[in-house]
């Protein structure tokens, strides 16, 4: 049996039908179901539904042997787990994103709201620029609509938030995308289970 941890919300369906077209039952063992646990007793593979941002936490301490979830939960909590394969889905972009037009006086720190502040400090720290970090949980774009923060570093998948809300790409940081991580001791144990799923995966990966 594999234990696999999958994030819950807006990657959820594009996950489940890849691993449907991968020839795992997908989509149809999470119809209708409330259930945080899902059971493919034909394939030896039990499902964890969990937090988008949790999910490496799973995998981590082996909970799940392996699991799903975007490349920018990574680079904020870098946990030590083997990144196996770019599923290329949940696609956006990390971005600075503020008021059309602002221009960075650059005389005081910059006011950063992100639900990601290590990355934004290491994107700053790069570019040598001090800022203030105002960390937040959600609904980033009000902060700077607020008078909370001057910008914010976020992920921008559609553009519709950021739209509604006149607010515009300052600046791109870096491409996301869903990716395939391991437990590094389920990798070793589990080996041929997991690169079954992995190659399964890849095969149906979108080009
Ligand atoms: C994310 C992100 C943006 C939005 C971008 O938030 O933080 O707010 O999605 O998506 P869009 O470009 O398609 O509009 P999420 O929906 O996860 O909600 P949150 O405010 O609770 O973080």
């Amino acid at each position: 049996m594999i234990n696999v941890a999958l994030p819950k919300g807006r990657l959820s369906d594009e996950v489940f039908a890849l691993l449907e077209k991968s020839g795992y039952k997908g989509a149809s063992l999470a119809k209708n179901s409330r259930s945080l646990i899902l059971e493919d007793e034909e394939n030896g593979i039990r499902y964890f539904l969990v937090k988008p941002s949790d999910v490496h936490v799973y995998v981590l301490h082996g909970a799940a042997d392996i699991g799903v979830v975007g490349k920018d939960t990574l680079l904020e909590a870098t946990p030590d787990v083997y990144e196996l394969l770019d599923l290329r889905l949940g696609v956006c972009d990390m971005i600075v994103a503020g008021p059309q037009g602002f221009v960075d006086p650059g005389d005081s720190p910059l006011r950063v709201a992100t639900k990601f502040p290590n990355i934004a400090r290491k994107y700053y720290g790069e570019k040598g620029r001090e800022i203030q970090l105002i960390a937040l949980n959600g609904s980033i774009e009000l902060a700077p609509l607020v008078g909370l923060s001057d910008v914010v570093v976020d992920i921008v998948q559609t553009g519709g938030t950021l739209k509604a809300n006149n607010l515009a790409i300052l600046e791109t940081i870096l491409p996301i995308s869903a990716r395939l991580i391991a437990n590094i001791a389920s990798y070793k144990f589990k080996a041929k289970e997991i690169e079954r799923m992995k190659l399964a995966l890849a095969g149906e990966v979108p080009g």
